[in-house]
């Protein structure tokens, strides 16, 4: 019955454009049909249009590639960021689409990627990568390490989201320690990943181990939920005080 009555009684959130202070979003699935994000245009016109009104004025879309679930080639994935862009533009979006990138999964297929790397860099300059949810997988260290050789910057999505990965175990600190960058996606701050991401989320800004917020928005529900977060003075507070890389991009 409560949680019928909290559906009814659901309080009606505007957008507030908290976020110009971060100016680019860098981690985002609105590329349609390629992933478990946007499934159609309109989701995605519609998302983009939430991302400005939450302050953002720069999008960088960033497609799932992870094998075999998401088997996603990197020309494909710029012909249609291309033809969303050009349907964006015509249904007036004013958000800037300043490119794509991708979220590349270190998985079993990785290792095979990095002899022949292509990756869609986030900003011309980073690779964002993200672990399993569920567990470690063996060797991703090396193989961030390999990338690194290469010459790529990596960014790490979401380590709050991680539950093998705690703040005050050695492995958040090493991972740092290797240069890698740390990008916390906003709506953890909220608790919708629940209160362990939540927590981790702000012990990682306290502890100072953040670069980069991204929303991590895959489709409308998600757009919801940061119109919502647009409206939490913690989270507003914390984008006053603290100094991310994402206008940098
Ligand atoms: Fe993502």
């Amino acid at each position: 019955m409560a949680s019928f009555l909290s559906k009814i009684f659901k309080k009606h959130y505007e957008p507030r454009p908290i976020f110009a202070a971060l100016g680019t979003d860098m981690h985002c699935h609105l590329v349609p049909k390629v992933d478990d994000g946007s499934k159609c245009v309109e989701e995605s016109i519609e998302c983009l249009n939430t991302l400005k009104a939450v302050g953002y004025n720069k999008v960088i879309i960033t497609p799932h590639f992870q094998y075999p679930r998401f088997p996603n080639d990197e020309d494909d994935i710029c012909r249609r960021y291309d033809e969303l862009k050009r349907q964006a533009t015509e249904a007036g979006v004013e958000i800037e689409m300043a490119g794509v990138g991708g979220e590349y999964r270190i998985d079993s297929g990785f290792a095979k990627r990095l002899e022949n790397p292509r990756f869609l860099q986030v900003g011309g300059k980073y690779v964002l990568v993200e672990f399993s949810l569920h567990q470690q997988m063996m060797g991703c260290d090396e193989m961030i390490f390999d990338m690194q050789m290469k010459g790529y910057e990596v960014i790490l999505a979401h380590p709050e989201r991680y539950p093998y990965l705690n703040v005050a175990g050695s492995r958040m600190e090493q991972l740092k320690n290797q240069g890698v960058y740390f990008q916390i996606n906003a709506l953890s701050l909220g608790g919708f990943y629940g209160e362990e991401a939540k927590h981790k989320a702000y012990e990682m800004l306290e502890a100072g181990w953040v670069e980069f917020m991204g929303t991590d928005t895959h489709n409308t529900m998600y757009a919801q939920a940061l119109i919502e977060l647009s409206n939490d003075r913690k989270v507003e507070k914390v984008l006053e005080k603290y100094k991310f890389m994402n206008n940098t991009l």
